[in-house]
């Protein structure tokens, strides 16, 4: 659960930092005029070309996102079993309450967050979700399209909210499982969950905002070209 997790986390660390690029409009690069976050969309299509044919890096990295995601759910299940069985040798109520809130509620979130996962790819990777034009490689166009529909900006705005409380949970009890239990250095492990929690928390909640806001907004200078994949 912690390693799979710990991917899972650099993942959307990454994304959101990558994302803080829709604030940056339209920017020159190659000579094309371009919102800045396409050409990071790009080249992330485009890592080691022309080593490697394009996208393969992209898939390399997909595969394993999708293998560190199928094994976190994995692990939820083992843990869940295991949970089961271990709860009937408590011999304390209040233990066994408190455990299994945390466990259940990691549970519940985690599920959420599966659901918005999948809401989030139809939207803004497949382009499934009605409402604007979606085209692959316009990241900009396509962030704005979407998230300038309140009722979208508020679904991401609440399943971003619910993420960073999985976060918190999560991190605090995998720096537990990866050796970080010492009772001198508790609270920094506290402390360091709430920190990663929370900027995940306003640097994904600032998207949905930022485009309803037109902080984040479309700009006549930009000349998008449409890529495949
Ligand atoms: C408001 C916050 C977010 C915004 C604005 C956002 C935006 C985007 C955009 C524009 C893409 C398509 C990129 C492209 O086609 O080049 C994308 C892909 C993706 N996003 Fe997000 N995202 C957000 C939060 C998240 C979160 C919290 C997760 C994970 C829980 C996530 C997981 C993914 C995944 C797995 C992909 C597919 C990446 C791929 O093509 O391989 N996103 N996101």
């Amino acid at each position: 659960m912690a390693l799979t997790g710990l991917m899972l986390l650099g993942f959307v660390l990454a994304h959101m930092i990558g994302n803080l690029k829709l604030y940056l409009g339209v920017v020159e690069h190659n000579g094309l005029n371009d919102y800045d976050a396409n050409h990071y969309g790009h080249a992330l299509r485009d890592l080691l070309v022309p080593i490697l044919p394009r996208l393969v890096v992209l898939w390399i990295m997909r595969l394993g996102l999708i293998t560190a995601f199928g094994l976190h759910i994995h692990s939820m299940y083992s843990l869940s079993r295991m949970n089961l069985l271990s709860n009937k040798k408590y011999t304390s109520k209040r233990d066994w309450i408190a455990a299994n809130f945390a466990s259940r509620s990691m549970r519940y979130s985690g599920l959420l967050v599966l659901a918005y996962l999948i809401f989030h790819l139809a939207d803004l990777t497949w382009g499934w979700i009605p409402g604007y034009e979606f085209e692959q490689g316009a990241v900009q166009e396509n962030v704005v399209g979407s998230l300038s529909n309140p009722i979208v900006a508020i679904i991401y705005i609440v399943a971003n909210a619910l993420l960073s409380i999985h976060i918190f949970h999560g991190a605090y009890s995998m720096f537990q499982s990866l050796g970080i239990n010492n009772p001198s250095y508790n609270h920094l492990r506290k402390g360091l969950a709430i920190a990663l929690a929370l900027v995940i928390l306003i640097g994904n909640v600032s998207f949905p905002i930022a485009v309803l806001t037109d902080v984040i907004s479309l700009d006549p200078a930009a000349l998008t070209v449409a890529v495949e994949g």
